[in-house]
């Protein structure tokens, strides 16, 4: 089989940094599940479909016109990278991703990723429900702290004005919904390698992925 790696964790835990440079090591393919929850919701905001209507979302994910090129995620043609990052783009998803016929939606196309010569798959849920035979699983982590000062750097980077309270509050609500949901709630998968990148730098994370790979 076609190996893969999982890298799962809370939002901000920095899965997305490291699991993109874990491809590029590798030369394998990248998958960003996040991505197509996001892109599924912003669809949804746009064509105005209820974020609780689930059979339409269902739908609506079953036929995603989404295309992956290079660093660009198309939207029916439309280059809509920057438009899926946006805050309310990303709370959308994670009110839609509670609803399981949504999330049974979004399998085929979370598989059909799987390609020669390998993948890196990051999300809540890779190791424990889409991948649960893959070669390497990480549960990566960081403390509330940690995520919420990663958050608001990105954001003034961004010329974003931010503020560490909400922040806090954000990412707080995100963790008990992504944990509590009935469906694929967020924890580390059977057999999954614990990385608390708290006080490590994306690369030693990285290494440490690359490392434990190799064993
Ligand atoms: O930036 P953040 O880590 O919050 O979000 P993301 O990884 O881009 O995912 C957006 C939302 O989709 C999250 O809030 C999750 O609730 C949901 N999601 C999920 O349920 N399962 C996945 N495999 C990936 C994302």
């Amino acid at each position: 089989p076609i190996p893969v790696i999982t890298i799962d964790g809370p939002t901000a835990s920095g899965k997305g940094t490291v699991a993109h440079r874990v491809a590029d090591r590798l030369s394998f393919h990248y998958l960003d599940s996040g991505a197509l929850y996001r892109l599924t919701a912003l669809a949804a905001l746009e064509q105005g479909i209820a974020l609780d209507d689930e059979h339409a979302l269902a739908e609506l994910a079953r036929g995603l016109p989404c295309r992956f090129q290079a660093q660009s995620v198309l939207l029916a043609g439309r280059d809509v990278s920057e438009a899926i990052r946006a805050e309310q783009v990303g709370n959308a998803a994670s009110r839609i991703a509670v609803l399981p016929a949504l999330r049974r939606a979004l399998v085929g196309l979370q598989l059909s990723f799987r390609q020669a010569p390998g993948l890196v798959a990051d999300g809540r849920d890779m190791g424990t429900v889409i991948f649960p035979d893959a070669d390497l699983k990480v549960f990566l982590t960081a403390s509330v702290e940690a995520r919420a000062q990663r958050r608001y750097k990105q954001l003034i980077d961004k010329g974003i004005s931010a503020s560490m309270d909400d922040l806090l509050k954000d990412l707080k609500e995100r963790d008990a919904r992504d944990s509590n949901r009935a469906v694929a709630p967020l924890k580390p998968a059977e057999g999954a390698y614990l990385l608390d990148t708290s006080e490590m730098t994306a690369d030693r994370a990285v290494e440490q992925v690359l490392g434990w790979y190799a064993e």
